[in-house]
């Protein structure tokens, strides 16, 4: 028996790279999966029904169960529809996923009000509508459900260019443990997770030159997905975990952000003077962790 066997999944995002991925492996494990995608470009422009169906045809060719959805993510009536689709057709929802995503990358001094907006949309607004429907309909059936919305390296540290992208992305991980306290107490667990593969959104980035799909497999998160998703992660909540593998070797670990002792003062606020004194112990940086080494094949 799959460890998913019986409950019914969303996932956004799921007709190409990372979500696809999740999909079939969570099929695989047993659940029944909406397929959501809008099928568009990756600057978030047009739509195309056949990118969901398509992984409808895979999961179902393998013996699983799935139905396509075809909304937009940054809608609030897609997104209701997304949930009524699964209880309508499979009876309940136990798992959501939220992962759709797109770029509208520009230096910040050239960026629009326009590639602002869609970013923050698909992936902050798409976040809150998703969490609010999924965590709904899960309070009501009363035996709760995981929602695992997506986050990047991008939002959790910085990266030129993608000044709508990050905030958006640094928003999913605060957004998290919030959505953790509140919806823990209904028994449902949320997390993020940040991807680290090769797709259609991250194939042309200067720091992936010479990687290919087979040594940064999408497949690695959706390991990580059926795991949270399944009972044998029920005693975690609100985490933010971050994956990558594939023929370069794996790696599955824990996004904390840390605060340091300091500069600390028994009494008293501190001066201009004593902090500018004291700026080395203020800006502490952990000689153990770069970051952006994960992103660094070449
Ligand atoms: P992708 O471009 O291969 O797939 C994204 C899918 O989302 C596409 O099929 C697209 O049609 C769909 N989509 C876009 N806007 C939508 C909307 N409004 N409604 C419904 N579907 C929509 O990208 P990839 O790499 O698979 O990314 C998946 C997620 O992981 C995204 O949230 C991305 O920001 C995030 N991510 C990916 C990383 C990577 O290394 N691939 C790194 C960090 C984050």
């Amino acid at each position: 028996m799959g460890l998913l066997e019986g409950k019914v999944a969303i996932v956004t995002g799921a007709g190409r790279g990372v979500g696809r991925a999740e999909a079939m492996a969570m099929a695989k494990a047993g659940a029944k999966i909406v397929v959501n995608d809008l099928g568009g470009d990756r600057d978030g422009t047009g739509a195309h029904a056949p990118v969901a169906d398509a992984v409808v045809g895979e999961i179902e060719a393998a013996g699983g169960r799935a139905v396509a959805d075809h909304s937009d993510v940054g809608s609030l009536e897609g997104v209701d529809r997304m949930v009524w689709t699964a209880l309508n057709r499979f009876g309940r929802l136990d798992i959501m996923v939220h992962n759709a995503g797109i770029l509208r990358d520009k230096t910040l001094l050239n960026m629009t009000e326009d590639d602002w907006d869609l970013v923050q949309k698909v992936h902050a607004k798409g976040t809150f509508f998703c969490t609010r429907a999924a965590g709904r309909a899960m309070k009501t059936q009363g035996d709760g459900g995981v929602i695992m919305n997506t986050t990047s390296l991008t939002g959790l540290v910085g990266n030129f260019g993608q000044s709508n992208y990050s905030f958006a992305k640094s928003g999913v991980y605060g957004f998290t443990k919030t959505a953790a306290l509140e919806l823990g107490r209904y028994g449902i667990r949320v997390h993020a997770i940040c991807p680290n593969a090769y797709t259609r959104m991250t194939a042309d980035l200067p720091a992936l030159k010479g990687v290919t799909e087979e040594m940064l497999d999408p497949a690695t998160l959706a390991a990580l997905v059926v795991f949270l998703a399944s009972d044998l992660a029920k005693e975690l909540n609100g985490r933010v975990l971050l994956a990558h593998g594939g023929t370069i070797g794996a790696m599955v670990t824990e996004f904390k952000m840390k605060m340091f002792d300091g500069y600390i003062k028994k009494a008293g606020a501190p001066t201009t003077k004593e902090i500018a004194e004291n700026i080395d112990k203020v800006l502490f940086s952990d000689p153990d962790l770069d970051m952006m080494a994960c992103l660094k094949f070449n």
